[in-house]
Formats: structure tokens, C-alpha cells, sequence
């Protein structure tokens, strides 16, 4: 079926569109109707269209950390806004980046200005208006600390809304937006980056990685650097084979739940947080279950790491998402711990 597109100025309308080129576990789902939004402003207007008014919403991308188990049967919004503003500020420098704006790119921009902060968060796919919604996190940095508020449309009081870092309530890889879905929809955010700050080189790997590329007085681009030669070690590229990073998130239990499990299994890779609290290591988890590199038809976990839901061709979505619930059954029935999932599953 040939979709029908029409240009609305500031966006354009696809009518059953395909959306396999826009999530990166190249699930051959539908859209109903696709809005590609390249300016913010025309949001109120498009929202209020009996088609989009009546149907679900769902916000786009770069589809990075989505699981569509089905065709969409409403409107998704595909946020494709441009844009970069840079005041600034003493030492601080604040820079009002457009919600479509590819994050690594952006990340790479801000190094390439002299801005340090976001080098331990190089390489991770998708947009910036996509990064606060799950915190983003890697290598012992969150997109948390240096985010200064994030400009968004509130479909519930139907006006722009400014929402501080503390409205945020950013956690590990959680934030208001992930508490209230669908309420926000991310138009920009703004960064606040420091000029100097202490660089973080403590997650494992990234000393060694130094060392190994004969840096002893590391900037932050050599420190980005070495997490681009770490991700890509570890982490199968979206371009070669359909992924969406870690699809399970580290899970945090109880320290008496942390100690029991850690007396049965010594060798489980946990690490215990300010509040006393303990992470598991998902990966561990689903490696010790057996999983790693298990393949069913075209779903299955990569070889590479452990967290990854990978799909090797041609899985739907329901056959992605049946799998990933055979891993979370089996870890809970070996451990008896829940995993949750990273990626939004539609
Ligand atoms: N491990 C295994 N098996 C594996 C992979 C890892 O047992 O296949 C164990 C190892 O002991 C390893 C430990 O898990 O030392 C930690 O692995 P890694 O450093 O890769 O970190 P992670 O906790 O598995 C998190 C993020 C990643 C991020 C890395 C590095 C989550 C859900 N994932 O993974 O983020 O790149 O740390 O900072 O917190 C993402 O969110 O999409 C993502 C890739």
C-alpha cells in the first residue's frame, strides 16, 4: 500500500506509514498516521486534529529504545526539530538544544566547543529530547547532572511547560516522563556544561582504556575516546544488527535481598548505591540464566551482552517481546528477582 504524504508546513502528515527505518530494532510496524514535526510550534495545531485528537499518541525519535509490539493504531509523532542556542554564563556555558537534534552528535559538538561534562555519555543512539525522559546513563555519568530544565508541550494543561531539573525527579534511568506518559511532549532541553570539571574515569574499563591508548593527562575527549572504543566493543552496532542497547534494567533490590542472593551466588555483579540499596547486574542475571547469544527464529540476546534484545532479521515485535519475557520468567524463577524493561514497549 502506498502511504499518502502531505506537507503541512512546519510538518508533514504520512498516512500508514511504515515504520521499520524509524526504531532500531527494525520492527516492520505501521503507523496509522506519522507526523514528522519540524517545528514545535505547530504542535497545538496538529494535536487538535479530530484524527490525532481521538487516536493514541506516540512520540518518536530516532526509535532507539522502543519496542513496538504491534502496528500503531493512532498517531506518532516524530520529533524531527533542528536547532542549537549557546549563552554564556561566567564559566558555565547554557546551550538550548531542539528535541530532534541527534544526541551524539550533539554530545561530539559540545566537545569539539571546549564543553566538557557529556563525554562518558558519547555514542548513545538516539535524539536529545529523548535523553531526559529515561536519563540516559553510561560509564559512571547520568544526563541528569547537566541538564538545566526541559522545555515541553503539556498535553493536559495544553500549554509549553518549563520543567526544572528538580521537576524532572530524574532517578536511574527514570524521570517524571516516564511517571506520567503521555502528558509531556519534549520540545528542548537545556545543558548547563562547565568549561573544566573533574572527569570521571572510574567505571570499570575506562583507566585501563586510557593507559592502553598512551594518555596519562586525559581531556575530555580523550575520555570520550575511550568509552567509543569500549561501546564498541561491547555493544552490537544498531546499523549491523537491530537493537535497542540495554533492553533490562539493572535492578535494584533491598540489601537483605542483595546479601541472601550474594551468599548463594558469589560470583553475582552487584554494586550497592548511596542508600545502602543494591543494583544487580541485569547482564549477570540473564548470562547465569543461560541466555546469552540464545537465539529463537530471529529474536533472541546478543552474543556480545547479555542486557541486549537483539533481532537477527525478520522478528515481529510480538515475537521480540515473547522472548524477552521467556528471559524475565526464567530469571525470576533461578533468582527470584523481576527485571523491567528499558525501552518503552508499545
Ligand atoms: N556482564 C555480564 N555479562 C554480559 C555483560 C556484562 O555478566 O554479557 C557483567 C560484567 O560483570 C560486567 C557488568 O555486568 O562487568 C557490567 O557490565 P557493563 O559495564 O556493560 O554495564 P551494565 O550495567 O550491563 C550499564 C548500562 C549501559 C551502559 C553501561 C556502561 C543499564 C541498563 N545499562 O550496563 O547502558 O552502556 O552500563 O556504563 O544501566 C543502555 O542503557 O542502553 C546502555 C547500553
Amino acid at each position: 500500500m502506498v502511504a499518502e504524504r502531505v506537507d503541512m508546513g512546519g510538518y508533514t502528515l504520512i498516512e500508514n506509514a511504515p515504520l521499520g527505518a524509524r526504531n532500531t530494532l527494525r520492527v516492520n510496524a505501521r503507523a496509522r498516521l506519522l507526523a514528522e514535526v519540524r517545528d514545535a510550534a505547530k504542535l497545538p495545531e496538529l494535536l487538535d486534529f479530530p484524527a490525532v485528537r481521538q487516536g493514541k499518541l506516540l512520540v518518536l525519535g530516532e526509535g532507539s529504545n522502543l519496542l513496538l509490539t504491534g502496528d500503531v493504531d493512532g498517531t506518532v509523532l516524530a520529533m524531527a526539530t533542528r536547532g542549537v542556542q549557546v549563552e554564556q554564563e561566567g564559566d558555565v556555558t547554557r546551550i538550548a538544544v531542539a528535541a530532534g537534534e541527534r544526541w551524539d552528535d550533539f554530545v561530539r559538538w559540545t566537545l569539539g566547543q571546549g564543553y566538557a561534562g557529556l563525554e562518558n555519555l558519547i555514542l548513545i543512539p538516539g535524539t536529545v529530547g529523548a535523553a531526559p525522559i529515561q536519563n540516559i546513563g553510561a560509564y559512571g555519568a547520568e544526563v541528569a547532572e547537566f541538564v538545566e530544565s526541559v522545555e515541553a508541550w503539556d498535553t493536559r494543561e495544553r500549554r509549553v511547560a518549563i520543567l526544572t531539573r528538580r521537576d524532572c525527579a530524574f532517578a536511574y534511568r527514570d524521570s517524571v516522563f516516564k511517571h506520567e506518559p503521555g502528558r509531556y511532549i519534549v520540545t528542548a532541553v537545556r545543558f548547563a556544561l562547565p568549561r573544566t570539571h573533574a572527569l570521571r574515569l572510574d567505571y570499570a574499563g575506562i583507566r585501563e582504556e586510557l593507559v592502553r591508548m598512551g594518555v596519562d593527562k586525559p581531556a575530555p575527549f580523550h575520555v570520550a575516546e575511550a568509552v567509543v572504543h569500549l561501546r564498541s566493543r561491547k555493544l552490537p552496532d544498531p546499523a549491523v544488527i537491530g537493537n535497542a542497547g540495554s533492553f533490562f534494567k539493572n535492578p535494584i533490590v533491598d540489601a537483605s535481598v542483595g546479601e541472601a542472593l550474594k551468599r548463594e551466588h558469589p560470583e553475582l555483579v552487584a554494586w550497592t548505591g548511596a542508600d545502602g540499596r543494591w543494583k544487580l547486574s541485569a547482564a549477570w542475571l540473564i548470562e547465569a540464566s543461560g541466555f546469552k547469544g540464545v537465539r529463537e527464529g530471529d529474536a533472541g540476546i546478543s552474543n556480545r551482552h547479555a542486557l541486549v534484545l537483539v533481532n537477527h532479521g525478520q522478528a515481529t515485535g510480538a515475537e521480540l517481546w515473547a522472548f524477552a519475557q521467556r528471559v524475565m520468567a526464567e530469571v525470576r524463577e533461578k533468582f527470584g528477582v523481576g527485571l523491567e524493561t528499558e525501552p518503552v514497549v508499545v
